[in-house]
């Protein structure tokens, strides 16, 4: 990554104009994993790996963005007749653009450019990053201030609607709301928060398995597992009629009424119920300094995403297992969408630094695969940079 000044200095020669620059992190989850949109709860925090977006309005309705990764130059026209999504990085940019006018907010055009150090496919949330420094750039450009929940919503929109992945709210909102130091208890019925932070003697450590999950599923199976939960309400509500999401549900009622499920949905709902009963365990131990609980609590969400969600795959599954059996280990499981991606581990403060390079070494025998390791401290939600 460039310094924020240079970032702004190389744009300043491609469109001629100082540019304001700013910034939206991407995010790890520590538990909570598709509860999202079953209304349920989850405990992510922002990263310190963001995406940012240069811009300068226009005077016209164009958006010219340039993205330094690929060495690209689009163009959109914000009145365009039909917008129709391309498949690719553009439509988390224009489609972002096109919610906000949609809810009514009138942009300007703009000239644009974009730079992250999100590892893209890696689960660690590089869309929404992306979604969330548009959004936030083309809003401050235009001079309008709309509330961060607001913000999250609306790129939650576009990639529902605009690019047809039917995520919930939690990478958006963390994004936009993350606080330094701390993960969130969000709520994802109320879209309301609690700061938790994070012991100062454990770390969080992200490892990447190297297994991009685009590639490995994508968003097919995660739109598959979303209509799986869904059927799931629609069968127990005859049973439960004040039942409106898998979040009203608690496990012991999933089990009284397990006979009228097949048996797939059951053990995806399964997964919901339980998880969600797992976050707030979580939050719960972490609040009272009981990180051994936790890391049993992260270790049993990882076998409930293995086993009956079965979002993860055999490399992430090595990880986990190679990372659980290092010393000061107390628990790690997969992070994110699935099918691929990062796992998250909470190490002991003081073990971190033989934990890398061991967890390395031992995955690179397993697989023959590089992860990249890092550990993080929670970052903050989106801004402006001072450049
Ligand atoms: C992706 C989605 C989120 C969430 C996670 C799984 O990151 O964008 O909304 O569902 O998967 O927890």
């Amino acid at each position: 990554m460039p310094t924020a000044q240079e970032f702004a200095d190389e744009f300043e020669r491609r469109f001629g104009a100082r540019p304001q620059v700013f910034r939206a992190p991407g995010r790890v989850n520590l538990i909570g994993e598709h509860t999202d949109y079953n209304e349920g709860f989850i405990l992510p925090a922002a990263l310190e790996y963001e995406t940012w977006a240069a811009a300068v309005p226009r005077s016209d309705r164009k958006l010219i963005i340039h993205s330094r990764a690929r060495n690209e130059t689009r163009s959109f026209d914000l009145d365009a007749v039909s917008p129709q999504p391309l498949g690719d990085w553009t439509d988390y940019v224009y489609g972002t653009a096109l919610t906000l006018e949609r809810a009514g907010h009138r942009l300007t055009g703009a000239d644009m450019m974009i730079t992250s150090s999100v590892p893209i496919g890696a689960g660690l949330s590089s869309s929404a990053a992306l979604e969330v420094s548009i959004g936030y750039a083309l809003v401050s450009t235009a001079g309008i201030s709309l509330d961060p929940v607001s913000l999250a919503l609306t790129c939650q929109k576009a990639e529902n609607d605009y690019v047809g992945m039917r995520c919930g709210i939690m990478d958006q909102y963390i994004s936009c709301l993350g606080v330094a130091g701390h993960a969130l208890l969000i709520d994802c019925r109320t879209l309301e928060s609690r700061q938790v932070p994070i012991d100062a003697g454990v770390r969080i450590v992200v490892s990447n398995s190297m297994v991009h999950h685009q590639l490995a599923g994508g968003a097919n199976e995660y739109n598959a597992r979303r209509a799986a939960c869904e059927e799931g309400v629609r069968l127990l509500q005859p049973a439960l009629p004040a039942i409106t999401a898998l979040r009203d549900v608690t496990p012991e009622l999933l089990e009284v009424h397990k006979g009228l499920l097949p048996e797939l949905v059951y053990r995806r709902c399964r997964h919901i119920v339980t998880e969600n009963a797992r976050v707030l365990a979580a939050e719960t131990a972490l609040s009272g300094g009981d990180v051994v609980r936790f890391g049993d609590l992260m270790d049993q969400s990882h076998v409930s995403m293995r086993d009956d969600y079965e979002i993860s795959c055999a490399e992430v599954d090595i990880l986990v297992d190679l990372a659980r059996k290092l010393p000061g280990v107390y628990g790690s499981r997969m992070t994110g969408g699935g099918f691929g991606g990062c796992t998250v581990s909470l190490v002991a403060a003081d073990a971190v630094g033989a934990f890398i390079p061991a967890l390395r070494n031992a995955y690179q025998t397993a697989t023959g695969l590089v992860s990249t390791i890092f550990a993080c401290s929670p970052g903050a939600g989106v801004g402006r940079l001072s450049v």
